[in-house]
């Protein structure tokens, strides 16, 4: 069944708490990204856990640096206690596989998902930087991050069911850019609904906007775990 992953993208420590509060009920995973722990650290990861321990946590931060750094950064990740967290396929593969390694003496770990393609990329604009067109870039990335070990990759629902094929049911995927009722895209480009990513057979959906910014979280969020 697909997963919902609530983005933390409130723009103070207290905010994303309410939110918190307000839905430690429903079985869902929390998204901590780049601004919410540069603020606030591991201390929010600790006061998460507080307000429900059974909450999963997928820390957001996309590393990118060369392969010693990001498997040290890994390797500090550990000590955080998250569930899932990831990294830039376009890293390459040795630095993907050099994060697996590290991670290979302790008996649990994390989910590690790469960033294939942003959501928030245009074809133009991914073409720019990558000299590519997303979906055989991102079917790419999947292949590479598949061979170095890793879990699955975050990409938009449309490249989700060929990155499926090629890679096998097991590896997951991650779409952000949901807009689960047709909601306003905001600044992503490559946006899909529930129903688009249960038939693209997405494992995680990352709803931020439509939810934290909705007058009743609680009720959007029934709204889209009864649609899952
Ligand atoms: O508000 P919205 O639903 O667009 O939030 C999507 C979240 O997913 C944001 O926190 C954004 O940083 C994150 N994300 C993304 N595209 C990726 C990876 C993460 O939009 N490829």
């Amino acid at each position: 069944m697909m997963e919902l992953c609530v983005a933390l993208d409130l723009p103070t420590k207290k905010e994303n708490l309410d939110l918190i509060e307000k839905i430690k009920d429903f079985d869902v995973w929390l998204k901590v990204g780049l601004r919410t722990y540069i603020r606030d650290g591991e201390s929010f990861l600790l006061e998460i856990k507080k307000i429900n321990p059974d909450f999963k946590i997928f820390l957001d931060l996309k590393l990118y640096d060369i392969p010693n750094t990001m498997a040290d950064a890994a390797e500090s990740i550990m000590g955080l206690g998250v569930d899932m967290f990831n990294l830039h396929a376009s890293a390459g593969k040795r630095a993907m596989s050099e994060v697996m390694k590290r991670l290979e003496s302790y008996p649990t770990r994390p989910i590690v998902l790469a960033v294939t393609a942003l959501t928030s990329f245009s074809e133009e604009e991914f073409r720019e930087v990558y000299e590519s067109d997303i979906s055989s870039k991102a079917d790419q990335f999947a292949k590479d991050a598949m061979d170095s070990g890793l879990d699955g990759v975050v990409c938009s629902a449309f490249e989700s069911r060929s990155i499926k094929n090629i890679t096998g049911k097991e590896f997951k995927t991650l779409s952000p850019g949901i807009r689960p009722f047709g909601e306003d895209a905001g600044d992503q480009k490559r946006v899909a609904d529930i129903a688009f990513a249960k038939g693209s057979l997405v494992d995680f959906i990352v709803v931020g906007r439509p939810i934290y910014r909705s007058k009743n979280p609680e009720k959007v969020i029934k709204k889209i775990l009864e649609k899952l």
